[in-house]
């Protein structure tokens, strides 16, 4: 991932939204020539030490507070945005054919604006297969990050036309305390064609032993409001902790029958990666970074030269992204180079089981297991598990005869 991507079709940002970013932020994210200021930098240290420690959280909600709502806007709103962007195309087969409907969407723990920019911009690029209207509800309990949340909105619209009526509702309300009566009074009622949740689950209930069973009961709630054919898209922190507690609440979710599972899973048995105490299944996709971003992370000392986030896709119609079958294994590790032969582990209905491939068995028909990496859907014609000492072992081995696949790049 260290080299930069050129590729016009990659997930990137565009420049209304870079231009409206700037606008609302009064920075200049376009074409930084000027050194980040450095209470920008402050700012996006000290969000993430919270973010990814818990360093400093209060009661009071954090974009309460100046500082961390422009280092939020400029810097973790752009980085999230085409996150969401880049899963609207993976779940844009099951949603469907736009034209001609309405699009009602709830945006849940919205902050400043990112889900909302996110959609703005994807039904943008639709030209004119995009919905007749669109109607956005936002929920957060930072009355400041919602204000911001109605500039960015406004922003990007004034930054060029739109190609439907859009409304944008806001709605302050603790989501530790219940849903707000405006989604309560629709319960029952499915009205919404897709809710974003997006790092809310992981700062809801955090230090109470029962977190995942009120994250449950809130993703009930939404899933109660969400129209039949609707998506739920959840995104969590690449984070072991968060991942696994949305791995638990996923499993929580299938078992009671409440949704079903569209991607990343191939399969709705409990998450293997649960098993053992240290796994847990992240995403890392490729992007265009923007120059703004590098020149922060050079001075903060981080790199988002890839997208790193946990995810769930839920519907309540048993779509998947691609068709259920023993035959097909996501890879959830990186293509991992030892001596003499190279693994991968992957995700099926098995389980969570090690595979590799010794380099001299490298041969015309699985020489595309070289470029298998995380999150891609795999199929092999061939795996063999030698017996040691009586017992199969445990990793798989692609023979040189097998024929091997990449059915869906990540
Ligand atoms: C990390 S930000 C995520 C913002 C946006 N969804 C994104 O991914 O960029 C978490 C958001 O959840 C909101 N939030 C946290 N706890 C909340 C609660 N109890 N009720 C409502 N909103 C909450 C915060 O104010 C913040 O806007």
């Amino acid at each position: 991932m260290g080299q930069p991507n050129t590729d016009p079709s990659f997930p990137g940002l565009s420049p209304r939204v870079l231009g409206t970013l700037s606008e609302v932020s009064g920075l200049s994210l376009e074409s930084p020539s000027l050194p980040v200021p450095p209470a920008v930098l402050d700012g996006v240290r000290r969000l993430s030490a919270q973010f990814n420690r818990g360093e400093g959280l209060g009661n009071r909600p954090y974009l309460n507070e100046a500082a961390f709502r422009t280092a939020y806007l400029s810097y973790f709103v752009p980085v999230n945005l085409v996150k969401v962007q880049i899963l609207l195309n993976e779940a844009k087969p099951a949603i469907g054919a736009l034209h001609g409907r309405s699009l009602r969407i709830l945006d849940v723990g919205g902050g400043p604006g990112t889900g909302a920019l996110a959609i703005l911009d994807w039904l943008q690029r639709l030209a004119g297969d995009g919905p007749t209207a669109l109607e956005y509800t936002v929920i957060d309990h930072s009355r400041e990050a919602l204000e911001v949340h109605e500039r960015v909105w406004r922003g990007y619209r004034a930054h060029g036309p739109a190609q439907e009526p859009q409304r944008l509702q806001t709605v302050e309300c603790d989501l530790e305390k219940g849903l707000p009566s405006i989604i309560q009074a629709a319960r029952g009622r499915p009205t919404h064609d897709l809710i974003i949740v997006q790092n809310l689950l992981s700062e809801l209930y955090r230090n109470e032993a029962d977190r995942i069973e009120k994250r449950v009961l809130l993703l009930e709630r939404l899933l109660g409001g969400l129209a039949v054919d609707g998506t739920i898209i959840i995104i969590e922190p690449a984070l072991r902790g968060a991942s696994r507690d949305l791995h638990g609440l996923r499993d929580r979710l299938l078992q009671q029958g409440s949704a079903t599972v569209y991607s990343p899973c191939l399969h709705s048995h409990p998450c293997p990666a649960l098993v053992k105490p240290d796994d847990w299944c992240h995403e890392e996709r490729g992007w265009v970074r923007p120059k703004w971003i590098e020149q922060v992370d050079r001075a903060v000392g981080f790199i988002k030269d890839a997208l790193k986030f946990s995810y769930v896709i839920l519907r309540r119609d048993g779509k998947t992204l691609v068709p259920r079958s023993p035959d097909l294994h996501r890879v959830v590790s990186e293509l991992r180079v030892m001596k003499g032969e190279k693994r991968v582990w992957w995700c099926d209905e098995t389980g969570r089981p090690e595979v590799g491939r010794l380099d001299r068995e490298q041969s015309a028909t699985n020489a595309v297991f070289d470029a298998w990496h995380r999150g891609a859907i795999v199929r092999v014609s061939e795996i063999v598990r030698k017996d040691r000492k009586g017992r199969p072992g445990t990793v798989g081995r692609i023979p040189s005869s097998a024929t091997v696949e990449i059915v869906r790049p990540a």
